[in-house]
């Protein structure tokens, strides 16, 4: 078979069982052109939340979790069952709890790469293109933040009035960036712009022309008058961008911002899931009443 006659079939398949599929903006380029929606963590999980019919994620696990919280009575399905973002697991509950001891004024926030198991004993998740929204009208102002310390310490200097607290943790792939490829990056394209997500070091998001989630990285540059960008997220993002502006260019920040995880679902994966010829994802029943929670704070928190 070939990419396009996949396609088509997928196509026909969403249209017969009147499922949905989901890809996230760093889905390969070939599932995002088939999905209902692409989109960051956020868009995702709302998009999810006001539609009709059983879903199919093209992301990582705690994407179709979080999915699956919010449409408990709906069969969801990770169209690999292999792709885990390994940041999600970084923190285990036993640790956050013993942590929530030490700072009893703290409001608990949990970015979405979490596990349903540690969004359960958190407040509220954020996303990257909701977090300063939502810290900003926690009432607290001591914030315990998990797992991204980078995207921690952004929000930090962006709401002075809170003060936060860490504990360990990153995206693997957003570490690659260094310094060295900004200046390298600002040297070989001086008339670009640098579009950069939170969850990259300090030392890169520092030096940007801006800083957001991968939906906001999109708009900015589809909107910006700017001819070129140096992009500081998944490459997949450069591709889809190179694509949509044909008449703009577009360089990478580094050559190994590449999530393993995001590239393995396929085009068969999402058709065998949306035929039902896959698991799907099933949560434990203790752990999604203590987690929901947390989604639906973000939800009405995040607007
Ligand atoms: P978002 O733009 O969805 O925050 O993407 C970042 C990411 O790494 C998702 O895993
Ligand atoms: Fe996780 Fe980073 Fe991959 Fe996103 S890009 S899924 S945070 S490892």
């Amino acid at each position: 078979m070939t990419i396009r006659e996949l396609q088509d079939e997928i196509v026909r398949e969403k249209r017969a069982r009147g499922r949905l599929l989901l890809a996230h903006t760093y889905a390969k380029r070939e599932l995002s052109e088939v999905a209902d929606l692409t989109g960051d963590s956020f868009a995702l999980a709302r998009y999810a939340a006001g539609a009709q019919g059983d879903v199919v994620v093209c992301g990582v696990r705690f994407m179709a979790e979080t999915v699956k919280l919010l449409l408990p009575e709906r069969k969801v399905y990770l169209a690999n069952e292999n792709a885990g973002c390994p940041m999600a697991e970084q923190i285990e509950p036993e640790e956050l709890a013993a942590l929530k001891e030490e700072y009893p004024e703290a409001a608990v926030v949990a970015y979405i790469n979490t596990s349903a198991a540690l969004k359960a004993v958190c407040d509220v998740c954020v996303t990257s293109s909701s977090a300063e929204k939502i810290i900003a009208r926690l009432p607290q102002k001591e914030i315990l933040f998990v797992p991204d310390i980078n995207l921690g310490r952004y929000l930090q200097k962006k709401l002075p009035e809170k003060t936060f607290h860490f504990v360990h943790g990153g995206c693997p792939t957003h570490l690659r960036a260094r310094r060295a490829d900004v200046e390298a990056a600002r040297a070989a394209h001086p008339n670009a712009l640098l579009l950069v997500h939170p969850e990259c070091l300090p030392e890169v998001w520092e030096r940007a022309d801006y800083v957001g989630s991968t939906t906001g990285i999109m708009a900015f540059a589809k909107n910006s008058p700017a001819r070129e960008f140096i992009i500081g997220t998944e490459n997949t993002v450069l591709e889809h961008l190179q694509l949509d502006c044909a008449e703009k260019s577009f360089y990478p920040l580094c050559k190994d911002l590449v999530c393993h995880n995001m590239r393995l679902a396929t085009l068969t994966d999402a058709l065998a899931c949306l035929r039902g010829e896959r698991a799907e994802i099933v949560l434990d029943e203790r752990v999604a009443k203590e987690a929901i929670r947390c989604v639906d704070a973000m939800i009405a928190l995040g607007g």
